[in-house]
């Protein structure tokens, strides 16, 4: 069954959804403004070559994809090839997923996108040319100290996550959902504050993903599920769609669904997919890209 004769209804309450596909194809066949938060912690520099297809989507009713609610939409490849994993390849990937994000944030919506250190000023020239500088909000730096320290150099022990509005001065940042923090010299400002603690800044210290423990999949770039937490809770309300389509193993999914949000997590790796499967249980519904449309697996 195709997804013409089944369409996917985005606003029905069953909706969490994990799609095995690439981004680049499931992205358009989402609905504009149909998400609250984006999240994504894209690849980068995996060493080898990647193909690059550029597609342009129109609502068309003749259109030869089917989109959530049944929509049509006509698309045109209008470039595709294969190239080594570099910068200036890296914005050539990056760029019209961006693109695309922007489009399905509300318009209070927030998009965080997990950069390391290496790739992330390049990010920030292209989330500037797409979002616009004035819906730039946040610099957040992720600080970890684990593993081997470079000895040439200061050990880099930090992520960046950048944040850009869709709509500055509409945007969503509920301070009073932020889990505070200890002070780190609580003698210095009584009692009462410090039992309540204060809010975190632009600097999150938080551990990597431990190496035992419940949170553990396995999977090799599983981020910690309280920087989600961390993400999520100024920038969603319970009842929220969240999306990340860079899901590896569902640490959004899962802490979405801890939170009371609802999710949409896409990945073209069968592994992230089985992860996923392992960690979010029953509650989402799989689906897979095949052709222009989502169908179940099979
Ligand atoms: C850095 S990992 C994400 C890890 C994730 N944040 C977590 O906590 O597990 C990036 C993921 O992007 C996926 N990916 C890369 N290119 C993709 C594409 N074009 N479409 C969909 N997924 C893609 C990879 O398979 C990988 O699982």
């Amino acid at each position: 069954m195709d997804a013409e004769e089944d369409p996917i209804d985005l606003s029905s309450e069953a909706a969490d959804l994990v799609v095995q596909g690439d981004n680049a194809d499931v992205l358009p066949l989402l609905p504009d403004g149909a998400f609250q938060l984006i999240y994504i912690d894209p690849p980068f520099n995996t060493g080898g070559r990647r193909d690059r297809r550029t597609l342009r989507t129109t609502r068309d009713p003749d259109g030869d994809r089917t989109g959530f609610g049944g929509a049509r939409y006509a698309s045109v490849e209008t470039a595709r090839r294969s190239y080594p994993d570099s910068i200036a390849d890296y914005a050539g990937f990056l760029g019209p997923r961006l693109e695309q994000a922007r489009r399905l944030l509300t318009r209070s919506g927030t998009l965080y996108v997990h950069l390391d250190w290496r790739e992330a000023h390049y990010c920030k020239v292209l989330l500037d040319e797409v979002f616009g500088r004035d819906c730039f909000l946040n610099e957040v730096i992720w600080a970890y100290d684990f593993g081997g320290r470079a000895r040439d150099r200061w050990p880099a022990k930090h992520d960046t996550i950048l944040v850009y509005v869709r709509e500055r001065g509409a945007h969503l940042f509920d301070q009073d959902r932020i889990a505070r923090v200890p002070y780190l010299a609580p003698g210095l400002v009584g009692p009462e504050k410090a039992a309540r603690g204060k809010l975190p800044t632009d600097v999150w210290w938080h551990t990597i993903v431990p190496t035992t423990g419940r949170e553990k999949t396995g999977y090799p770039t599983q981020k910690p599920e309280g920087v989600l937490r961390r993400v999520l809770e100024p920038s969603s309300r319970p009842g929220d769609r969240v999306l990340d389509f860079f899901a590896g193993s569902g640490t959004t999914g899962a802490v979405a669904a801890a939170m009371g949000r609802r999710y949409v997590l896409v990945d073209e790796n069968p592994q992230a997919i089985e992860v996923m499967r392992t960690r979010l249980g029953d509650r989402p519904r799989f689906l897979e890209v095949r052709g222009a449309a989502l169908v179940e697996p099979g």
